[in-house]
């Protein structure tokens, strides 16, 4: 808690450790009432610190000191200080042993971070610096060490006692307890700790890697959840095998541990060889995880074994290099799932969420770059921005050099730095390194904040057969940017001849031409491109496969978005036409809501239903509008119920005119026989709901039956949820009934009734604040439980814009009232709904006052914490 302003650390005043660990020996005694930790570290003087200056500090926090001992002989008062943030030791030799032992008490962490108890387990979350909540350590992560981890505990209680590396020894004790000792042969930063103890079950499996090492796979959870791990385990071993196809990475442990679970701050963590997952991204059967869940859980399963190389092999030098793991372990996954999956829609899907939130974010007194050059908390730095960009400016590193030298780069990066923590300018070298190119200008995408935006003009010379495209580049101010340099922005692109075929292209200096896509590198400010031999005037195709994360403005006429949607050949680029043409009508009718719909627009729609032979994943991205959320990021100012209006008439007036053709499609895509998460059924039924969820906008007696039978008959969580919840936004006992009959259902399961929440947060029937209060007195939520608080608190504020942004301020006052009752018990979650407000002054004069009042009482009041304090007070930053 909060004394004075917090610090803020910077980049540049990096210093390597003057000390370092080598090895550590842990044993904790986990009891019911408090834990005892003693830790044994084997110190030394870093030999590549200029001044060890003989005075050791290590962080620790919350920790009651019972003994501290140095070389064996007891530190007496003077030799050392204890306070808020750590221990400092005097005098210091160049190499020493230093033990101690500590008290801690998890069973009243509520910050979820440290050792704490979920339900009736003791689990660790020490990313970023959780592990000084534990003992006494250099809680950086270039301090690396072999970690050797003795747990004792009740025997009936917690008859599994897991941490990193191998299991060594097994004792029964006197009195009911039990001992096992682990260790981990590989070094590794204090973040990648883990300890788990329960009584868990688990499934397990085995995993045979090229060089011949088997590997046992355990998932562990509890006893309830023994039935849901399949779907984890398939994933798991799914990644490991294209890891070792895609990247030549193996596994280098004799086993492999998950452990799922209920109250987690974030979705899963790498710890060394014991990942810690959220249980929502483990737990599946098709009676009550949806499509997404079954996505959700292969791409995280995937994550954070691919850290494995990723940020625990090597790690980062400092915090600030956090998108050097996960912008590439991010890119990684990404590439998994596109391998499993359909690829264009991943794409599509990846891109919607970088658009609808990291340039929310870069557009944000939040703005930060990919490796920040300050903070006050790195919890709030786990950010769209590290991670999502952080992966675009990898994939467009890929795409620069091509499949084969980026896999020579990432060769030679894990070659280079294996047991290293280090940069994310030592992985660009690796990319310089492997290809001979120069990668210093592309080096600002890690260093400069803000969406760099396009714009782009046209000239057809039909005399010279010339057609240039001149693209000038600029990146918008950010806190403590006013002034970009340009960036190399690679843009993929092509140009259509009128009857969609693609044009051959030759630069005005080159000689041969090259069909198909070209990437243009955009390197200054102002840049024109000539192509010659240009027969026809042609339209261009821009950002195929959305090759950089940009924003493009080009002015497309309607006749030429259309032209795209029908005839481009990339996926990316024809579902960006619809967009842009939705987006265009859409806005056209925020301003006046009569303005007719452009009946190219409709038959568009309808020639794309009618196309039975397209791909139906990427068919339901072409036909799910924008946003509201993203719809209000391109207006000036964010006109709440404008937007909403405006979808949701645009949504009526295609359903009126396509009623056959959606009830066709609904009809042609209901499935028969049992549930399949595979790509091709679950772009069925995402058609389907979709197609449902455009009928429901008719308010057709039919349509509603359609929709209850479909709730009842549902053998799968994905057709039940997709009817709820368009029943739930009903003013109707109908709706009531199914909601209650899916209570009595599902009361048991926490990740159903987290659905079972947000269903409702998001209702657009207008008493939903109110439902949303009632709720949290619901015996099934819990304040303390991040899910639960993101389920209904989360969805209401962030996905619920009419209910959040009601005009009396009601919206904003539950906020600022919800953020200081999370503040005090768990500073991470709150920081996260904060922020929901740190966007206030997109809205209109008297929302923004409303809103900066809340960040202003949140700000004043005593005791905030750190992280919500750091993020409050950039909101009101101007
Ligand atoms: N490192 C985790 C991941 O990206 C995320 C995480 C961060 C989890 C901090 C917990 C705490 O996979
Ligand atoms: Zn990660």
């Amino acid at each position: 808690m909060l004394r004075d302003t917090p610090t803020t650390i910077y980049l540049k005043d990096y210093q390597p450790p003057e000390y370092l660990i080598d090895q550590v020996e842990l044993s904790f005694e986990l009891g019911e009432t408090e834990t005892r930790v003693r830790s044994t570290l084997h110190i030394r003087e870093n030999p590549a610190s200029e001044q060890a200056s003989g005075t050791l500090f290590l962080h620790g926090e919350q920790l009651e000191l019972v003994s501290l001992l140095l070389d064996g002989k007891p530190l007496e008062s003077d030799e050392y200080q204890l306070d808020d943030e750590g221990l400092t030791i005097y005098k210091i030799p160049a190499q020493c042993l230093l033990e101690s032992e500590v008290r801690i008490l998890p069973q009243n962490n509520t910050a979820l971070e440290g050792l704490y108890k979920s339900g009736g387990m003791f689990c660790t979350q020490c990313e970023a610096e959780g592990f000084r909540k534990i003992t006494w350590f250099l809680d950086r992560p270039d301090v690396m060490s072999r970690f050797t981890t003795t747990i004792t505990a009740d025997r009936q209680r917690y008859p599994v006692l897991l941490s990193n590396g191998n299991p060594v020894n097994h004792t029964e004790l006197a009195e009911g307890r039990h001992q096992i000792t682990w260790q981990d042969p590989f070094p590794k930063p204090a973040y990648l700790f883990a300890l788990v103890a329960g009584d868990l079950r688990s499934i397990e499996d085995s995993h045979t890697t090229p060089s011949g090492r088997e590997v046992a796979l355990k998932i562990y959870v509890e006893p309830e959840n023994i039935e849901k791990c399949d779907h984890a385990m398939a994933s798991l071993k799914h990644a490991m095998r294209w890891d070792e196809q895609c990247y030549g990475r193996e596994y280098d442990l004799d086993i492999y541990m998950i452990v799922a679970v209920n109250d987690f701050n974030m979705g899963a963590m790498e710890n060394k060889g014991l990942n810690i997952f959220n249980s929502k991204y483990v737990l599946a059967s098709p009676e009550t995880a949806t499509d997404r869940d079954f996505q959700g859980i292969e791409s995280v399963i995937a994550h954070e074994y691919f850290h494995n190389w990723t940020g625990n092999r090597i790690t980062c030098r400092d915090w600030f290099q956090l998108s050097l793991k996960e912008g590439l372990t991010v890119f990684r996954d990404q590439e998994f799932s596109a391998d499993m999956g359909s690829r264009g829609v991943k794409r599509i899907e990846d891109v919607r969420l970088l658009r609808a939130h990291q340039f929310a974010e870069d557009a944000s007194p939040m703005a930060h770059p990919v490796r920040p050059d300050s903070y006050m908390e790195i919890n709030n730095f786990y950010t769209v921005t590290v991670y999502e960009k952080g992966a675009e400016v990898v994939r467009m590193q890929a795409n620069l050099l091509g499949r084969d030298l980026y896999r020579k780069a990432t060769d030679l990066y894990f070659e280079r730095f294996d047991g290293q923590a280090v940069t994310t300018d030592d992985f660009v070298q690796c990319m310089a390194d492997a290809s001979g190119r120069d990668f210093s200008q592309f080096k600002r995408w890690y260093s400069q904040a803000g969406t760099p935006e396009l714009n782009i003009s046209s000239a057809y010379d039909a005399g010279q057969q010339t057609y240039t495209l001149t693209i000038e580049q600029h990146c918008p101010a950010t806190p403590g940017q006013a002034d970009k340099a340009p960036f190399l922005i690679p843009l993929a692109m092509g140009l259509l001849d009128s009857d969609g075929h693609e044009m051959p292209l030759t630069l005005a200096d080159e000689t041969d031409a090259v069909a198909g896509t070209r990437m243009l590198e955009v390197s200054e400010r102002r840049q024109p491109f000539i192509f010659t031999d240009i027969k026809e005037q042609p339209v261009p195709a821009l950002l195929r496969g959305f090759s950089a994360p940009v924003k493009v403005h080009y002015g497309y006429g309607d006749e030429e978005l259309m032209f795209l949607m029908a005839n481009e050949q990339d996926g990316f680029c024809r579902w960006d036409a619809a967009q842009t043409l939705a987006q265009r009508i859409l806005l056209a009718r925020v301003e006046s809501p009569e303005a007719e719909v452009p009946a190219g627009f409709i038959a568009a729609f309808e020639n794309a239903l009618a196309d039975t032979g397209s791909d139906k994943a990427l068919l339901c991205e072409v036909l799910t509008l924008p946003s509201e959320g993203y719809l209000g990021d391109q207006m000036k100012e964010v006109d709440v119920e404008g937007i909403h209006r405006s979808r949701e008439s645009l949504k009526k007036r295609l359903a009126l005119a396509l009623k056959a053709r959606f009830l066709k499609v609904y009809r042609e895509n209901s499935l028969e026989g049992p549930y399949v998460p595979d790509a091709a059924s679950i772009s069925r039924r995402s058609l389907k709901n979709l197609a449902l969820s455009y009928l429901m906008q008719l308010e057709d007696a039919d349509v509603e039956q359609l929709c209850i039978d479909q709730f009842n008959a549902g053998d799968n969580m994905t057709d039940v949820l997709s009817a709820l919840s368009l029943m739930a936004d009903r003013e109707s006992s109908a709706g009531e009934q199914l909601l209650e009959q899916f209570y009595q259902q599902w009361q048991n399961d926490p990740l159903v009734m987290d659905k079972w929440f947000t269903l409702q947060a998001l209702s657009k029937r207008p008493d939903t604040l109110d439902r949303v209060k009632a709720l949290m007195r619901h015996p099934a939520f819990s304040i303390a439980n991040p899910n639960k608080v993101r389920a209904l608190i989360g969805a209401f504020c962030s996905a619920n814009a009419t209910g959040f942004h009601a005009a009396d301020g009601s919206g904003y006052q539950f906020l600022g009232d919800r953020v200081l009752e999370l503040d005090g018990l768990n500073p991470q979650v709150a920081s996260r709904m904060v922020r929901i407000m740190a966007r206030w002054q997109r809205y209109d004069s008297q929302r923004q006052q409303m809103m900066k009042a809340q960040l202003e009482r949140i700000l004043k009041t005593e005791g905030v914490s750190r992280d919500v304090f750091e993020i409050a007070s950039k909101s009101l930053e101007q």
